[in-house]
């Protein structure tokens, strides 16, 4: 790979640490490359960012998932031997079966019961109370994923099981504690769920055909073979899980409303295109998702790269999002920049890149824009508030990353 620059540094993998999201667009900048190779946790990477990039990352032909993800990040993130780690026919008759489950009016049902339940948890607000919406909005998603899946939960168990599935995202890009906070929420939340997949399947709960719960439950695979339970259970928390991790998106919503002056009043005047562009720039603007890997699956060449078998690729999700040969002013937070947005498949690629039933690119994008949409429409329409002095900045290190108040409210009321 002589044309191709290559970071000499014995290994990347403490300076990945240290420059998180911008690890791949420093590199990137520095070497005026779109693509570069590097050594990280021992291994040779090919690090690459940008539209091009991202067209490649998505041919399945010659890039594989299996063996990509680290069983760190299966331990806590993904569940082990999931959707995320399959090829091939079997990973498109999986992923056929999460689509299915949240086509645009299961996306308006689910969006519904978040509005629904955004009032309820100000209803009974007192003028004094401080807020922090992010723990508000984990509960209020995780009382509506399990209600919208099928899968009973307790008010009062809420906030837990809200905890132990945003541990499991919380511990993707840590060591330390926060690391083994999601690898215990893990087998415990696991657990919970398979116990409930097998109770739908004795027939002891009943549950509606159509919904996540049912479905998963009773899919065959390829070979005409129920999942074994843990297996249903580990895909059931694929669609729990992410649903609260919206709370991330959210909570960066509020901030876009309170830093960005004239924002609040276009949302407020019910422009539907408006709305749609503002939760397009948030999903594109901050930082949620840092990069994927795939491992190359024969030898070929590309751009003067030589891409070799089994190799690890990175695909930089923050760095292509904020890529200004593809974003103008990349850096500054405009949703106007969508107004005649084509929808490219390889530009925004905040949850993945190309077309969903065909590659891994995430099922649940109707279902996250809907839900942002609603939460945006009740901030704005729904409550009044103020927000107090506090720490609103988010670390471009720490992944994955938040405004590090959390974004506290006061003096709410609900109108
Ligand atoms: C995959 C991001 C919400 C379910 C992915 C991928 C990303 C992503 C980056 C990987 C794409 C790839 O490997 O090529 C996000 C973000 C979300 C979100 C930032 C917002 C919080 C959701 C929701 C659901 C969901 C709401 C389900 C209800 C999945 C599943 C996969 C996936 C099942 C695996 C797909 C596959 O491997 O074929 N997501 N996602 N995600 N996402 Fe999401």
């Amino acid at each position: 790979n002589e044309q191709v620059p290559y970071d000499k540094s014995l290994d990347n993998s403490l300076a990945l640490m240290q420059e998180g999201y911008q690890f791949i667009g420093n590199r990137v900048e520095r070497y005026q490359s779109d693509l570069f190779e590097a050594r990280l946790l021992g291994q040779r990477v090919i690090c690459m960012r940008g539209k091009e990039a991202a067209e490649l990352f998505y041919d399945s032909e010659r890039f594989q998932r299996n063996g990509a993800a680290p069983k760190r990040i299966q331990k806590t993130l993904f569940g082990e031997n999931a959707i995320q780690t399959m090829d091939g026919d079997p990973h498109i008759h999986r992923k056929l079966l999460f689509m299915s489950l949240m086509t645009p009016p299961q996306q308006k049902v689910l969006a519904n019961l978040v509005m629904d339940l955004w009032h309820h948890s100000f209803r009974d607000i007192a003028m004094n109370n401080e807020i922090v919406l992010f723990e508000e909005a984990k509960k209020v998603l995780c009382t509506a994923a399990c209600k919208w899946a099928g899968v009973p939960l307790n008010e009062l168990e809420a906030e837990e099981r809200a905890d132990d599935f945003y541990s499991m995202v919380d511990a993707f890009g840590a060591i330390g504690p926060r690391h083994w906070k999601g690898r215990r929420a893990r087998p415990k939340t696991e657990e919970w769920i398979q116990g409930i997949i097998e109770d739908v399947r004795s027939g002891r709960l009943e549950t509606a055909k159509g919904s996540a719960i049912h479905e998963m439950a009773f899919h065959k695979e390829l070979d005409g073979k129920e999942l074994d339970a843990r297996m249903a259970a580990v895909e059931l928390i694929n669609v729990l899980r992410p649903i609260v991790a919206i709370a991330t998106f959210i909570t960066f919503a509020a901030l876009a409303i309170h830093e960005n002056k004239g924002c609040k009043e276009k949302l407020q005047s019910g422009d539907r295109k408006y709305l749609e562009m503002f939760v397009q720039e948030v999903r594109r603007f901050y930082p949620f998702g840092p990069f994927l890997g795939a491992r190359v699956r024969n030898d070929f060449i590309w751009n003067q790269a030589e891409f070799e078998e089994g190799m690890l690729v990175l695909l930089d999700i923050y760095g292509t999002n904020h890529d200004p040969t593809i974003w103008e002013k990349p850096d500054e937070f405009r949703p106007e920049r969508f107004l005649d947005w084509q929808g490219d498949l390889f530009e925004l690629i905040p949850q993945g890149g190309g077309d969903p039933a065909k590659g891994h690119r995430c099922p649940g994008e109707g279902i996250t824009i809907e839900v942002m949409k609603t939460s945006v429409e009740f901030l704005v329409n729904n409550l009044e508030y103020e927000v107090p002095g506090q720490n609103l900045t988010y670390s471009l290190v720490r992944m994955p990353t938040l405004p590090e108040s959390g974004f506290i409210m006061k003096s709410i009321t609900l109108k």
